[in-house]
């Protein structure tokens, strides 16, 4: 088994997004995505929950795209993946342009926990980087983040990709969100996958800054909150909500990796940004392997996550490494 335990699987319910965020979305390349009829049904992602990943000690369960609220059927896997004994947390990651109408309907099926992407509080940047035309999409993201306040999500977080000369100069207004609610913000390093031209010429700001920002203009304390990424959390003195960072690339955490991603069309992976080993069990089901098979072969991959990571990515040029940098988040699932 794998040192670290591997209890955590990210599910990509759908690879399309009604967003092109800026570090996500390469520009002018066309993006292939799976055929609807390679997307794993409802009853093919019940089933591998249930029969492979349940036993073999995975607990948590995040839905993630794309956008996951695309998918017609999302509230019919969140209410069967929610009732299964062996789950301990269900949550899902959105960028929230559905939330306002389907916050009531995601609770009633019992999901309590809902990750948002939000890179920038005014309207007009936030539709530069989200790619839009109009300037409807901030507000709407923002009534979703409310609507879900409002029917209890908790702990109700928000994502924020800092990039250099985009939306940098907000960290003080987007960390001062958590001084009265219980919301909890989250500063992600922009990652070199997605958009690889903005990658090299943005490059990418550590989180050290941010926090010294954030801790000179009024401290900053080690905090926790429930969660089971990698996130280091903190918060203001006095703060209803925490403050979390996501230092990839300042503090590689695949040392603590506790996560396998399953894509929309049935690949599981082993990590994020290394694609070695990966095994599709779209088409062990549909060549109606065993269950029993299909679990050994996920064991094997559990045995062999050690090795795969994103520091493997860069000390190889295998065709592999290659091809992940073409892909994008969406694609993969955050
Ligand atoms: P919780 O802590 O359980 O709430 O979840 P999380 O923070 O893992 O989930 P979320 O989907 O909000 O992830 C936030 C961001 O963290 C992602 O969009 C990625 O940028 C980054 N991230 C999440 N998981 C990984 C990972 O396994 N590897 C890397 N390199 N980055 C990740
Ligand atoms: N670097 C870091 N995070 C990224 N995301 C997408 N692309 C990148 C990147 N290049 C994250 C955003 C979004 C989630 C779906 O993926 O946080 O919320
Ligand atoms: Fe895990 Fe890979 Fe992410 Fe590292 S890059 S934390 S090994 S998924």
């Amino acid at each position: 088994m794998s040192k670290n335990r591997i209890d955590y699987l990210r599910i990509s319910l759908i690879d399309r997004c009604n967003f092109k965020c800026v570090y996500c979305m390469p520009e002018g390349k066309t993006i292939s995505y799976a055929l609807q009829e390679n997307w794993l049904s409802v009853d093919e992602l019940i089933n591998l929950v249930e029969s492979v990943f349940i036993p073999l000690g995975f607990r948590k369960f995040r839905l993630t795209g794309g956008e996951p609220l695309l998918r017609p059927d999302v509230i019919t896997l969140i209410r069967a993946i929610a009732a299964l004994s062996g789950t301990e947390d269900l949550s899902l990651t959105t960028n929230a342009y559905r939330l306002a109408d389907m916050a009531d309907s995601l609770y009633q099926a019992g999901l309590r926990r809902i990750n948002i992407s939000l890179d920038s509080l005014q309207p007009e940047t936030f539709e530069r980087i989200t790619g839009g035309q109009g300037r409807t999409r901030w507000q709407k993201v923002w009534t979703g983040i409310q609507a879900a306040h409002r029917v209890g999500f908790s702990p109700l977080k928000l994502n924020v990709v800092v990039i250099s000369g985009v939306n940098d100069s907000e960290i003080l207004e987007l960390a001062a969100l958590t001084l009265n609610q219980a919301w909890h913000v989250r500063f992600i390093e922009f990652m070199p996958i997605g958009n690889q031209d903005l990658f090299q010429s943005k490059g990418w700001i550590d989180s050290a800054c941010l926090q010294q920002q954030i801790r000179s203009r009024w401290g900053l304390i080690t905090a926790s909150i429930q969660g089971y990424g990698p996130a280091d959390v903190f918060k203001i003195p006095e703060a209803k909500g925490t403050i979390g960072f996501i230092s990839q690339m300042s503090d590689c955490f695949c040392d603590r990796c506790n996560r396998m991603r399953l894509s929309a069309d049935g690949w599981l992976r082993p990590c994020l940004l290394n694609e070695t080993g990966q095994i599709n069990l779209r088409q062990a089901l549909r060549q109606k392997q065993s269950v029993q098979d299909i679990r050994d072969q996920v064991a094997a991959l559990l045995v062999a996550k050690d090795t795969i990571h994103f520091k493997a990515r860069d000390s190889g040029t295998t065709a592999a490494s290659t091809a992940l940098y073409s892909r994008t988040m969406s694609q993969i699932g955050g």
